[in-house]
């Protein structure tokens, strides 16, 4: 089979690497790619966001299936134009993804099918939002509704900032994404994500992982697309796996079916482990960002099957298998990262390090000649296999040790919780 990967990130890195081991495949293309990406697929200069160039690009290379990573692609509707074109894509739909486009229309889905979930109010004007933090009181969450990459949500610890975060949302810091303004209830709890895989009406379970989004360690400092990760989360125990598939995934497939709207692609759930039991506090439609890199370094099956499984509707009868250890990704970034940071510094020592316990996807490279130039924010996603975490995280951080990039900073703290956990036993 021949394949389209669209994105650039680790999390494409790792989903590459994982296809590229698949038999089925002959071919794989990337657009825009990176250095990383290149070293298993051909990059091609493909404006994702035309997406008849992309259709163009499909039918004159004979693809056979179109992978889509990030969430923009996916809310713009590439997947139902690609399709509209007689071609395969695997992940949602446009209307499937204001899973993640949209908080209200989550906080709609959760309403309509009893799903737990912190208690919300929606507005679209200043004075009512107030108005209503204002009667709540602190602590108290305001989320701009649509895609802020990730910044517009403000968990206020005191009654001054929730009213910031209100004004600043009306006052357009968010653009269109703050027009809607929900205000949730602060729910208390470990937080952990779950992925599962649909074909718009059956779920299959994937893995579960935990990230860590603030830039420095110790959770300081602002946050991030994510700092590192690590699978599996070992707050979410089986049985409470099974509630959530209860509870969460499967009456949301179900609704989203029932509205016309399957939802096919991967559901990423961001989880509250309540005292009351597992809230769910946000949808993504798309593998975790470092997540997936841990996810993929577990998969032992053929990714390329399931992501065939849940575009042609045969999930019911497909499994995945995982490795029994655990996989950490800690993620090292541009200095200045998430402010602002040089580009173009040379990164060197890499490539004694990849073995079957690590693999250095790349997040945000490109080539200049023989040279490798860190090209983003987030640069190196230094991911490793462990009986346990401990075990992971030193091989990761002792080939950190190992890379010569002067101009990066990683968090030295990536998988501290569930460290504290395997101390403790
Ligand atoms: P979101 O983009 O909705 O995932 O929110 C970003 C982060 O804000 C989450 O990962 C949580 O750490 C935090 N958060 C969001 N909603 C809540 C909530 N209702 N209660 C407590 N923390 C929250
Ligand atoms: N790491 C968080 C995300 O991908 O949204």
């Amino acid at each position: 089979m021949k394949l389209l990967l669209i994105g650039s990130g680790g999390r494409e890195h790792a989903l590459a690497w994982a296809l590229a081991k698949s038999p089925r495949l002959t071919a794989l293309y990337a657009a825009p790619g990176n250095a990383g990406i290149a070293q298993v697929a051909e990059l091609c200069d493909l404006d994702v966001a035309d997406h008849q160039a992309v259709i163009g690009f499909c039918k004159d290379k004979g693809i056979d299936l179109v992978v889509v990573g990030p969430e923009a692609p996916l809310v713009a509707g590439l997947v139902d134009d690609l399709e509209a074109a007689g071609l395969k894509a695997f992940g949602p739909s446009k209307a499937a993804a204001q899973l993640e486009g949209s908080k209200a229309f989550t906080k709609g889905v959760c309403d309509e099918a009893g799903i737990p979930t912190a208690g919300y109010g929606r507005f679209d004007s200043r004075d009512a939002a107030l108005a209503y933090v204002r009667e709540k009181g602190a602590p108290i969450v305001v989320k701009a509704d649509g895609l802020a990459a990730g910044k517009g949500v403000v968990v206020a610890m005191s009654l001054a900032e929730a009213e910031e975060a209100v004004t600043a949302c009306f006052e357009g810091t968010f653009g269109a994404a703050g027009a809607e303004v929900v205000i949730e209830d602060f729910l208390q709890g470990e937080e952990a994500s779950f992925f599962v895989l649909s074909d718009g009406t059956h779920a299959l379970a994937l893995a579960t992982a935990q990230d860590h989004k603030r830039a420095f360690d110790g959770d300081e400092g602002p946050n991030t697309g994510g700092m590192g990760a690590y699978s599996p989360a070992p707050v979410l125990t089986d049985p409470l796996i099974a509630e959530v598939m209860k509870t969460i995934i499967e009456p949301t497939i179900a609704t989203l079916a029932k509205r016309g709207t399957p939802f096919k692609g991967v559901l990423y759930a961001g989880l509250m482990i309540t005292a009351e039991g597992p809230k769910l506090i946000e949808y993504n439609t798309r593998f975790g960002d470092p997540e997936c890199q841990v996810l993929m370094m577990r998969l032992k099956s053929d990714l390329l099957d399931l992501l065939l499984a849940s575009v042609e509707g045969t999930l019911a009868t497909a499994s995945a298998r995982w490795r029994d250890e655990a996989a950490i990704s800690v993620v090292m970034a541009a200095r200045g990262y998430p402010g602002t940071y040089a580009k173009g510094t040379e990164i060197r020592g890499l490539e004694p390090l990849a073995s079957d316990r690590l693999e250095v996807f790349h997040a945000g490279t490109k080539m200049d000649g023989a040279r490798l130039l860190a090209n983003g924010g987030r640069v190196l996603n230094v991911t490793a296999l462990g009986s346990n975490v401990q075990e992971a995280r030193k091989t990761a951080y002792d080939a950190i040790d190992a890379i010569d990039w002067p101009e990066g900073f990683c968090r030295t703290d990536i998988g501290w919780r569930a460290v504290a956990r395997e101390k403790t036993g």
